[in-house]
């Protein structure tokens, strides 16, 4: 399995719409996929129709990470109507996220939870909360790799510098070798701001796989539980996400060449 934690600290960047709609268009592509909805919001969860799981009472994502439940993990999983499995999200990750601070090897529970599903799935994305706390490291620390979402503002750069810090500190904190896959850049336009955030990305070593442009479909795709490959299926982001899953599908494997 190749797994990618779809990352950004700021909010509403497009995270949960690139982690679906990838989800989808990988599992069109044929591919075995797992999508684990780690925001404590739950908006991947809702976006694929999936609500009404969120308010689960049984064995949730929370209760696995913090070792309250030991049954069999796939016992979460839950198949989305575009074609792929899901470990949905539930509110109970608002209150686990302060408990797992505490534990003990915090920053390594998702990795074991998923690793008996690694021969499962050919593809994993998780799709991350907008903080660079507990949550998002477990989320780096099971992928490996990371796809970057970034927004065409001026403001991106910073919190793009930051996470790569952040990055920094979980490969030597945690003696985990992570690699930036690379970024898929969203709210694309055909202004100076868009282009000054291309040319400033395209100094750095990690590739821009996609640009997104605005497209109100994607919301309705999301308010509808569907997929956009479902809903527009020939339109501007359906041709994006099916470029990204190419480009994926070329760039190496980073975390298996290093273990
Ligand atoms: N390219 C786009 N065109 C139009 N709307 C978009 C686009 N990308 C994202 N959106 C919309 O912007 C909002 C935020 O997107 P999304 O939920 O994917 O961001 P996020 O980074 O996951 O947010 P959060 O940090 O809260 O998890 C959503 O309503 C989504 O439908
Ligand atoms: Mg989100």
């Amino acid at each position: 399995v190749r797994c990618l934690a779809v990352v950004n600290q700021k909010g509403g960047v497009g995270k949960t719409t690139v982690a679906t709609n990838l989800a989808a268009a990988l599992a069109a592509r044929g591919f075995r996929v797992l999508l684990v909805d780690l925001d404590p919001q739950g908006h991947a969860t809702e976006g694929l129709g999936l609500g009404e799981r969120y308010d689960d009472q049984g064995a949730t994502l929370a209760s696995v990470l913090l070792g309250a439940w030991d049954g069999d993990v796939s016992e979460l999983l839950v198949r989305a109507p575009a074609g792929f499995d899901v470990i949905p999200s539930n509110v109970e990750l608002f209150v686990a996220e302060p408990q797992l601070v505490s534990m003990r090897g915090r920053e390594h529970r998702l990795a074991r939870i998923l690793e008996p599903l690694h021969a499962k799935y050919d593809w994993c994305l998780v799709d991350c909360p907008p903080s660079l706390g507990v949550l998002t490291d477990n989320a780096v620390v099971a992928g490996r790799e990371v796809l970057v979402v970034v927004q065409a503002q001026d403001s991106s750069l910073r919190a793009f510098e930051l996470l790569l810090d952040q990055l920094d500190s979980i490969r030597d904190g945690l003696d985990v070798d992570v690699a930036i896959t690379g970024i898929v850049l969203n709210l694309y336009e055909d202004t100076n701001v868009s282009k000054r955030v291309d040319e400033a990305l395209a100094k750095l070593p990690v590739p821009v796989l996609a640009r997104l442009r605005r497209r109100v479909k994607l919301q309705e795709a999301w308010a509808e539980g569907r997929s956009i490959l479902d809903l527009e299926p020939h339109g501007h982001a359906s041709v994006v996400f099916r470029q990204l899953v190419d480009e994926l599908v070329r760039t190496p494997d980073l975390a298996e060449a290093k273990r």
